[in-house]
């Protein structure tokens, strides 16, 4: 558990961090982000205590680390520095061995985990290991520097736009390292990046910074649906919740104030609300007046309700399509283009998991809206 307490930070009484307050529990995978200068790298340099702040309190565990010793909490915490800060004199071997050196492990323990590590990170043991950080890559120094905060096993690590050096499938890859590592092992990170996409696809939870306030945290999915003010906004960009399908559900699509019929009404009805809502089709419901819910019960199509079929006394009922299909609430949207498009629907109903009717998708709606966010003029 990492607890910051009413901590601003001054330097030369430029106040670069503002009465911040942040609570990270154990196991849990926090991302900053924020523009540059916005106070990133400082909040995590406080957290390790390479700096101190000028007011507040910060909890690493039970204690407040102001009380600890400095060499021994960064022994405790892993951190991943903004650049790379790879030890030149020392060969990729020594540097990732640097934290389990000082606290003496064996020569044998030692070499095995960082041939371990750097095979985590995609470099290659005995290509790498007494290779010097001037003969590496800027990408690959990245990962090096990425090895060495893992040496010992910390359970928290603090990691610096770990990844901004690489290219994007190392960068996906190791991305998912850090995740199943951080789940499997229950590691808490904190993570700084500039990128919005990478901090949706990892973060359990996303503080947003801006000129050294927290001005939102929360879940991606809060930060994506209920973006706190315009500033968030704007920073998540307009479509960015479009560019996240997974995150949308069927209860952010669908309509909720949609025209329906009872199964007892009478056909004519059904043919009126159409014409009204100049639509091609109804959901078919049966009131349950006791629990005061609505049960989707079919589907009616015009063109079923023929005079035909009037004059044979053909009821809702005896018309409707019952083998519609339904999802819960929590459906995602990939799931239900998928069953739209597999099936032909017209119409998806949106349920919760007593059967009671929440809303429905329509696929013309689906188009609408996605037409709506495809850049025009572009395929
Ligand atoms: N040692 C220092 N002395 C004076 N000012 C500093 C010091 N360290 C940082 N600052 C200032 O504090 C502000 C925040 O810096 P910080 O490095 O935390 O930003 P950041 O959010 O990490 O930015 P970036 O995304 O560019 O890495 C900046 O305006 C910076 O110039
Ligand atoms: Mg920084």
């Amino acid at each position: 558990m990492i607890k910051i307490r009413n901590v601003s930070k001054f330097f030369n009484g430029n106040k670069v961090l503002k009465n911040i307050n942040l609570e990270i529990e154990n196991g849990e995978f926090v991302v900053l982000i924020g523009q540059s200068g916005s106070g990133k790298t400082t909040l995590l340099k406080l957290i390790n205590k390479l700096i101190k702040p000028t007011s507040g309190e910060i909890f690493v565990g039970e204690e407040e680390i102001s009380k600890r010793n400095s060499i021994s909490l960064r022994r405790e915490i892993g951190y991943v520095i903004q650049k790379e800060g790879l030890m030149p004199h020392m060969n990729i071997g020594e540097n990732i061995e640097l934290i389990p050196k000082l606290l003496k492990w064996k020569k044998t323990k030692m070499e095995s985990r960082s041939k371990e590590l750097l095979n985590l990170v995609g470099l290659d043991p005995m290509d790498y290991y007494e290779r010097y950080p001037s003969e590496l890559s800027g990408g690959q120094r990245q990962r090096v520097g990425i090895a060495r905060a893992l040496a010992n096993n910390p359970d928290t690590i603090l990691m610096d736009e770990p990844f901004s050096a690489l290219d994007p499938i190392t960068r996906e890859n190791l991305q998912q390292e850090i995740l199943s590592l951080q789940k499997e092992l229950k590691k808490t990170i904190v993570f700084v990046t500039h990128d919005m996409d990478e901090a949706l696809k990892i973060a359990d939870k996303i503080a947003i910074l801006k000129d050294g306030e927290i001005i939102q945290y929360d879940s991606p999915e809060n930060i994506l649906k209920n973006p706190i003010n315009e500033f968030v906004e704007n920073f998540v960009g307009k479509n960015r919740l479009w560019k996240n399908p997974d995150i949308l559900q069927a209860k952010d699509i669908m309509r909720k104030d949609f025209p329906m019929v009872t199964v007892n009404g009478r056909l004519i009805t059904a043919l009126e609300i159409m014409d009204k809502n100049d639509m091609q089709f109804l959901v078919v419901v049966e009131k349950n007046r006791a629990e005061n819910k609505e049960k989707a019960v079919g589907i009616i199509f015009k063109w079923d309700i023929t005079l035909q079929a009037m004059e044979n006394g053909a009821t809702i009922e005896s018309l409707m399509k019952k083998d519609f299909q339904s999802v819960f609430f929590d459906e995602k949207l990939t799931t239900i283009i998928k069953l739209i498009e597999d099936q032909t629907l017209k119409l998806v109903v949106v349920n919760d998991r007593n059967k009671k009717l929440l809303g429905v998708i329509s696929a013309n709606r689906l188009i609408t809206m996605l037409a709506r966010i495809v850049p025009h003029g572009r395929d």
